[in-house]
Formats: structure tokens, sequence, C-alpha cells
């Protein structure tokens, strides 16, 4: 475990003078953090990708933060136990809160299993900044879907803790939103969310 040195003394916070409301009102929006959690294969990445075009034609300015790309770079170094999942998950929603304060709409696709950790990301957010979506579709149907022939090797053993097959995943209690991409299509998807970041006036309605 990485210790966390803030109450070392020594370490006093800065406040900068550009601060989030001045760069928001640059902006013309909210910051924000747009939380998909869901099965491999369940269309995080697909949904936030429409998202992202969606946001960027209204003039929102978005960050796509995903699994798969994060563990090429910046969280290179981890895992799937659980323990390396709660640190992926740590970082990226540290990560995803600076950027919120930085008035960027963060979309955010990690599998993210465990509630308590998901709970961690949310509960350093302010409590309006925070989306949780989760990605919802039955097991059967991410096998099915396979995209990047894992599950396959989930079943023959090859990979082992494999999320829904060798390793849990604990479905959100209270998510802002449920997506059901089995039965709605991915764009529909999309504009489920930006009802809700409408909703929630992260990002203004069209005019
Ligand atoms: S998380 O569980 O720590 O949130 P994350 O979203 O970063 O996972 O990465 C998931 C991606 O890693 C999957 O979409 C898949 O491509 C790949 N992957 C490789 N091994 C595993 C595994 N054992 N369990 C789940 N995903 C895996």
């Amino acid at each position: 475990m990485k210790q966390d040195n803030t109450a070392d003394k020594n370490l006093t916070w800065h406040h900068h003078g550009v601060d989030r409301t001045d760069r928001e009102k640059l902006l013309g929006h909210r910051g924000a953090t747009v939380w998909l959690t869901g099965l491999s294969g369940s269309g995080k990445s697909t949904v936030a990708d429409i998202l992202a075009e969606m946001l960027q034609e209204r003039g929102v300015l978005t960050a796509i933060l995903d699994g798969d790309n994060i563990r090429h770079g910046l969280n290179s170094d981890l895992g799937f136990s659980p323990d390396d999942r709660k640190e992926n998950i740590r970082r990226i929603a540290q990560v995803a809160k600076l950027f919120s304060s930085f008035g960027v709409v963060n979309l955010l696709a990690f599998i993210s299993p465990y509630r308590e950790d998901r709970d961690l990301a949310r509960s350093i957010h302010d409590e309006n900044d925070f989306v949780e979506v989760y990605v919802e579709v039955p097991l059967a149907v991410a096998e099915q879907r396979d995209p990047k022939g894992l599950y396959k090797k989930a079943r023959s053993g090859e990979i082992p803790s494999f999320t829904g097959i060798s390793a849990p995943y604990e479905e959100p209690l209270s998510p802002e939103l449920v997506l059901k991409t089995h039965e709605f299509s991915a764009e529909e998807c999309a504009e489920q969310v930006l009802e809700v970041l409408v909703a929630k006036r992260i990002v203004p309605p069209v005019t």
C-alpha cells in the first residue's frame, strides 16, 4: 500500500490565483466525473466515445479515461489483484477529481468491480460532480460479444481472476443511472447520460 503523507506537517496546500470558477466561466460548463462501471464488454468505452462526440459538438471539454488505455501508461505497473484494482481506481479517481476541478467533464470507463473503490472515488468528489453510471448487461451478453476474445481465454483458464468469470463484480446499489446496452443502442445510452448531465446542470441545455 502506498503511504498517505498528507499528515506530514511539511506539506502546505497552495491556493492558486486562477481557480475552478474562473475556468468554468471560461468553458461555459461545470467540471464533473461520469463514472461508467460494468463488466468487460458491457459497452462502457463505446458509450464514452459517443458521449464525447455529443459533448464536443456542444462545446463541452471532455477527457476520456479508460482502463485499457490508462493501464498502458499511468497504471502500467498494476495487475488485476483486488489490491491492484483498488490502486488503479484510487489513482484514476484522483486524476478525475483534478480534471473536474479544471472544469473538464471526465468520461471514465473502468470495470471498477468493487463497491468500496467506487465509493471512494465518489467520496473525494463534490456531491454534484460525480455521476455513477452502471452499464448493465447480463454476463451472457458480454461473453457473447467478447470483443477482445478475453472471456474465451478466461473460461479456458488462460486469464486468471477475470471479472465475471473468476473474479467478482459488485453491482452499484444506487447509481445515478443504469444503462442497458443490450436493450438500447449505444447512441440512445449516450443520450440518456447527456440528459442526466443537463438535469444536473453540469452542461447547459441546447437552446
Ligand atoms: S479494473 O477492474 O481495475 O477497473 P480496468 O477497467 O482498469 O479494470 O481494466 C479492464 C480491462 O483490462 C478489460 O477491459 C480487459 O481488456 C483487460 N483485462 C485483462 N485482464 C483482466 C482481468 N483479469 N479482469 C478484467 N479485465 C482484464
